[in-house]
């Protein structure tokens, strides 16, 4: 087990650091990505920290992988230097290829291994991931055409279909390398492959002074262009939070207000009803609803409703997304409250409600692109969709939930808690707190099942709650067998 600070504190007097494996555990990649979390923090570049480790975690893919088709090749007792064995044994490592830990033993009993190193430049940081596998000549040129190809494609779409390999099973490493720097304005020329005696090396530079490009496709200017037609929030929405605004107003005026809208009557009793608000009785009444909710909570209440009403009406229908919503709130709101933070638990859950309506907005415009991202995203464990939605479209959901809220005026913690919801780290610190809950929260809904991964969580965040590395799963696990228990009262 590695203990990222120290491994810190000795790249800053040493000025690198080296770190070998076999095989990348999750130990292994949390304390890189602790590591480049702390250093990229203290050079004020946190912006940069999903490229980085996205790269890093690719290059290390690739060259584990390189290891284990030697290790293959071996067991098979086929030449990798032989054309036709060479094709044979490729057919059988793609199954290896999909899941290292099919090979975990062999690679063991062998010498073949990784190593990470970082070391610091003048304003740069530069990564070198050696393997001890010497590239073949025909490997060599695939990655030098895959490289070219990447770089001389105008977009992501493009970019998949010239490039990536599917007989290697290979390939989108590279690409998504390729685009990630150059939707961070970083000069192609900071990525290379080499390889000679024995080793391979692939070096990745990151120069800390980077210029974001502007990335316009025509998904991007449709989107852009339905977020400032959207409408403004009707009438009778407006004129209710006004008065939730007013200090003497009285309860039974803002109910039977409501009452006069169907439909939001029956959306507010939903929500009071949503776990979390009460815990015995159901609620039947508006003006129960009103009172258990409170009228500063009512406000955004009535934002979220009235939002999730334009956008059903604006767009198509995408359920899952607002089911997802739905549990991401609850779960906020349950977190708030456990960690002692109750004064944000009501902006926690009005931005759980709302955190992914951007993906609502990308579903409509290219639902098949968005379910390539999310099965890219899913495949290769990425962090987020949202890195792959700015190579793809030039922008995130997150941004462009951000965008919307803007529009409809809602208040400053909101739009950040929608802007950073997948990176907490970038939000105000003024909000920290309730949007690393939002954060928390959405990683949770995804608790039991396939995606499920705790270890991206960066280390600012586990050490603002008190988690621990080598707990994170019993401690989540614990949170969530409360909150499953307080849901089924
Ligand atoms: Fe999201
Ligand atoms: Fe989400």
């Amino acid at each position: 087990m590695y203990d990222p600070s120290v491994l810190a504190d000795r790249f800053y007097s040493e000025g690198v650091i080296s770190i070998g494996f076999q095989y990348p555990s999750d130990d292994t990649f949390e304390a890189i990505n602790t590591l480049i979390e702390i250093v990229l923090s203290g050079n004020d570049r946190l912006f940069l920290l999903d490229t980085a480790l996205t790269a890093v975690r690719e290059i290390i893919f690739n060259a584990v992988k390189a290891n284990l088709k030697r290790v293959y090749f071996r067991k098979l007792s086929l030449d990798i230097n032989d054309p036709s064995d060479y094709s044979r044994g490729m057919e059988g490592f793609r199954d290896i290829a999909n899941d290292f830990s099919l090979l975990h033993d062999e690679l063991a009993s062998t010498d073949r291994s990784v190593i990470f190193r970082m070391a610091r430049g003048r304003g740069k940081i530069v990564f070198e991931i050696i393997n001890n596998s010497e590239i073949l000549k025909n490997e060599m040129e695939r990655i030098t055409v895959r490289i070219r190809k990447a770089r001389e494609c105008s977009n992501f779409a493009e970019a998949y279909e010239t490039a990536y390999d599917p007989s290697e099973g290979a390939g989108l490493g590279i690409i998504l390398i390729m685009l990630l720097m150059r939707n961070d304005g970083i000069d192609p020329e900071n990525f290379s492959v080499s390889s000679k005696s024995g080793k391979a090396v692939s070096v990745f530079t990151l120069p800390l002074e980077v210029k974001k490009a502007e990335i316009t496709t025509a998904i991007k200017e449709k989107i852009l262009d339905d977020i400032d037609t959207l409408p403004t929030f009707p009438e009778n929405i407006m004129e209710l939070q006004a008065l939730c605004g007013q200090h003497d107003v009285s309860f039974d005026l803002i109910s039977s207000k409501i009452m006069l809208d169907p439909s939001l009557a029956a959306e507010v009793l939903k929500t009071a009803n949503t776990a979390g608000f009460i815990t015995s009785k159901r609620i039947d009444s508006i003006n129960e609803a009103v009172i258990i909710i409170g009228l500063k909570n009512l406000r955004m209440i009535l934002m979220a409703s009235a939002s999730r009403k334009i956008i059903s009406r604006r767009f198509k229908r995408f359920e899952q997304v607002w089911d997802h919503c739905t549990k991401t709130a609850s779960l906020a709101r349950f977190m708030a409250i456990h960690y002692g933070l109750a004064r944000i638990a009501d902006s926690a859950f009005v931005a759980g409600l709302l955190h992914d309506m951007g993906k609502i907005v990308i579903l409509s415009a290219d639902q098949a692109l968005m379910e390539k991202i999310s099965d890219i995203t899913g495949n290769r464990r990425l962090r987020s969709s949202t890195i792959l939605e700015e190579v793809a479209i030039g922008i995130s959901h997150s941004e462009i939930g951000a965008m919307m809220a803007k529009k409809w005026n809602f208040p400053e913690d909101l739009v950040d808690a929608l802007k950073n919801h997948h990176s907490p780290l970038l939000a105000n610190k003024r909000n920290s707190a309730m949007v690393m809950i939002v954060y928390l929260a959405n990683i949770l809904t995804m608790h039991g099942k396939k995606g499920f991964n705790p270890h991206i969580i960066e280390s600012q965040v586990m050490d603002r709650f008190g988690l621990k590395r080598d707990r994170i799963a019993e401690e989540l696990k614990k949170i969530m067998d409360r909150f499953e228990r307080m849901r089924s009262r």
